[in-house]
């Protein structure tokens, strides 16, 4: 048995395309079913459909055998016992420092920083040696500069739409995100003909979309 956790909306659609050119189709749909297995047209595969900032725990205490997650959800994570074996280029954008147009710049004594993504943040300006106060929130971090609540944010940045309506521009870029495939590394090793089975033909599928 194999089970793949994932979570709902984009990129729950995103991934069925992949998911169906390794052969596996859901039986039920996670937007009007209740359940949270969902059955495929395999006996053997089952999905899990849960929280993003979820799949990576269940990938690494081996709930799930693989999952499909954010690069800055696995970052933010940085749990052990976990392989990323795929860059599935679903949902492509970057994880960036963003500071208000008016600002002088980002380089205070102590920065307040608002993000999401406080593992993440404490890390990079760690090793930048810039001293952070990190505050915590849940959504809508372009909101903190503006209200004198941070100086600057560390969130996702797509088309730059959001940054330029709340007159903010984006600094330094921290990474590239995109979905990857995980795995468990013990699933690895006691399902890995499965495992890789799908995630040669997941890869092939993810190369021909980029063809
Ligand atoms: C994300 C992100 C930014 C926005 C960036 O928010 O947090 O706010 O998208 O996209 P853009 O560069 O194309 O404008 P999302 O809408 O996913 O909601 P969230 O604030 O709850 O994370």
């Amino acid at each position: 048995m194999i089970t793949i956790a994932l979570s709902k909306g984009r990129i729950y659609k995103q991934a069925l395309p992949l998911l169906s050119a390794a052969g596996v189709e859901p039986v039920d749909d996670p937007d009007t079913s209740r359940k949270l297995i969902l059955d495929t047209n395999q006996s053997a595969i089952k999905l899990v459909v849960i929280r993003a900032t979820d799949v990576p725990t269940y990938v690494q205490f081996g709930a799930a055998d693989i999952g499909i997650v954010g690069k800055d959800t696995l970052m933010e994570h940085n749990g052990h016992g976990i392989s990323e074996l795929l860059d599935l280029k679903i949902n492509p954008c970057r994880l960036s420092v963003a500071y208000p147009a008016t600002a002088s710049n980002c380089q205070k004594r102590q920065l307040k920083v608002a993000t999401k993504y406080v593992n993440i943040a404490n890390r990079y300006f760690a090793a930048q040696g810039v001293q952070t106060e990190i505050i915590k929130l849940y959504g809508s971090m372009e909101l903190a500069p503006l209200v004198g609540l941070a100086d600057c944010i560390v969130d996702l940045v797509e088309t730059g739409n959001t940054l330029k309506a709340n007159n903010m521009v984006e600094g330094n870029i921290i990474a590239n995100i995109s979905c990857r495939l995980i795995a468990n590394n013990a699933s690895l090793k006691t399902q890995h003909n499965p495992i890789m089975k799908l995630v040669e033909e997941m890869s092939a599928a993810v190369n021909a979309a980029s063809e």
